[in-house]
């Protein structure tokens, strides 16, 4: 039986798609007040406004393609039973291939009712009109989850990581909980990685650090993995 391979992605996993993280110099939340955009405050304040950022997040994910990093995050499943949990609203894991990819933080291909959660549709790339009402009557907003609202995977999430064999974190500052939290729910003992240029927001005794992008990160923690089949 293959080992259980979680990994924990954040914006850092899709940067060198193009497409912008949070909270890098130059990322989304310089440009944009996080509470006007991504919280359900603001969506209560100003839904057109939040209507028209996810709008032009959905435009650009038409256009961006995934990473070598996501590649061999799919490669990997030749291998092991790889289990993505990610932060991310993009679909740049299923598009390189990965087969098991939960979406802590929604997805931004998706709309769903405002008044039943589980009335959840596509709509692909295309814009959601400020107002569109879906088939029940009842006005749509982006299938995301905001500041201010519940987590719903997080517990199938955290029972991910505490059955994993390996452990990975990649492209995650590790600020936003309950998704940073997952990181204690691994089992002590357990080989971990965390790919990341830069500096996280906790420490990780034990993981095995690797200062890289995603793009040539996830090559390089493929090295170290053939060691632990
Ligand atoms: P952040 O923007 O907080 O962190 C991005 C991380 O990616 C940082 O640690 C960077 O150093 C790292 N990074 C930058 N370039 C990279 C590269 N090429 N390869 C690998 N890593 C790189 O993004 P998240 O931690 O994902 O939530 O943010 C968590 C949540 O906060 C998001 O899901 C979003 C945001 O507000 C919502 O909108 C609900």
């Amino acid at each position: 039986m293959k080992k259980k391979l979680v990994v924990l992605t954040g914006a850092g996993m899709s940067a060198e798609s193009g497409i912008k993280t949070f909270r890098d110099t130059g990322g989304l939340w310089e440009e944009y007040d996080v509470m006007e955009v991504a919280s359900i405050d603001g969506w209560r304040r100003n839904p057109t406004l939040m209507t028209e950022f996810y709008n032009q997040r959905r435009a650009q994910l038409e256009h961006a393609q995934p990473n070598r990093g996501h590649v061999a995050l799919a490669e990997l499943e030749e291998m092991f039973d790889v289990r993505i949990v990610t932060q991310n609203v993009d679909n740049l894991h299923e598009r390189a291939g990965s087969t098991h990819v939960l979406h802590l933080h929604g997805e931004l291909t998706k709309v769903r009712s405002v008044l039943d959660e589980s009335k959840v549709q596509d709509i692909g790339y295309r814009k959601m009109e400020p107002g569109e009402k879906g088939p029940d009557g009842a006005p749509l907003r982006p299938h995301i989850v905001w500041f201010g609202e519940a987590v719903p995977l997080i517990g199938e999430a955290a029972h991910l990581v505490r059955e994993a064999d390996i452990f990975a974190v990649i492209g995650t500052s590790l600020n936003v909980y309950p998704a940073a939290g997952l990181v204690g729910d691994l089992r002590p003992g357990r080989p971990a990685f965390l790919i990341d240029p830069n500096e996280v927001a906790m420490t990780l005794p034990g993981f095995t650090i690797i200062r890289e992008g995603a793009a040539k990160g996830v090559d390089t923690m493929r090295e170290h993995l053939l060691k632990l089949i």
